[in-house]
């Protein structure tokens, strides 16, 4: 069965692409290194509004991915049932990934200084386990990345263009 994306599945793709792989890099990096205290600051307020931004068109997304399993109704065939699973999995730990987010901050969630929504849990303990379930989803989140940008390259070195179809969509026949 060829797969065809539609315009917005490839736009979602990117944008979350980006922004993910950005909050990855850029978390661990502040995370793990000797920063002054000003690059920890903007790059925290930063990353925070720009991945509660990002929830609304995650949750777009993984509506759209759902509704594609929908309609697509029988069982796949081997390769692809994994392919299905893998990413499945990715929308699960990126789910986990901004709940224990919003889960574990100390202030209010202040979106690039319009809008701003309370901290929702005030128990540290609490905010200590979001605070660990959050960077243990990051680090499981890296290897599936890891993992699907192999698959993507060893399928454009066997010949299939994948990554043409994630660039170029089809208005005819599309997947949602
Ligand atoms: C795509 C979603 C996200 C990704 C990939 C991501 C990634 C990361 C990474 C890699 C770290 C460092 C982990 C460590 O300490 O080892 C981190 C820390 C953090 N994240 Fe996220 N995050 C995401 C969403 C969010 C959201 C939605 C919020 C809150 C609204 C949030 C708040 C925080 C905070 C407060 C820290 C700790 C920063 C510090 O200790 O100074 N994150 N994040
Ligand atoms: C530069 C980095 C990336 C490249 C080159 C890339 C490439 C691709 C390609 C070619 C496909 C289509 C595969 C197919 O049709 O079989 C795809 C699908 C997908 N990618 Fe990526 N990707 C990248 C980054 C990411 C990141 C960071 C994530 C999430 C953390 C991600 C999540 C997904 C998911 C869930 C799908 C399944 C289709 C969908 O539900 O939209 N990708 N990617």
């Amino acid at each position: 069965m060829s797969i065809h994306y539609s315009r917005r599945r490839v736009l979602l793709h990117w944008l979350s692409a980006a922004i993910i792989l950005w909050a990855l890099a850029s978390g661990f990096y502040v995370a793990f290194n000797p920063v002054s205290a000003s690059t920890e600051h903007w790059v925290g307020s930063l990353n925070v509004s720009l991945t509660t931004l990002f929830i609304p068109f995650f949750l777009w997304r993984a509506w759209l991915f759902v509704c594609e399993q929908k309609s697509r109704g029988a069982a796949l065939a081997g390769d692809k049932r994994l392919a299905f699973a893998v990413h499945a999995l990715i929308y699960l730990v990126i789910g986990v990934v901004l709940v224990t987010g919003v889960l574990m901050m100390k202030s209010a969630i202040n979106v690039f200084g319009l809008v701003r929504f309370p901290q929702p849990l005030a128990d540290p303990v609490l905010i200590e386990l979001a605070n660990t379930v959050h960077a243990l989803s990051c680090m499981v989140l890296s290897l599936l990345v890891a993992l699907h940008l192999c698959a993507v390259l060893w399928h454009e070195l066997s010949g299939r263009r994948v990554v043409r179809r994630m660039f170029f969509a089809k208005p005819a026949g599309t997947l949602q």
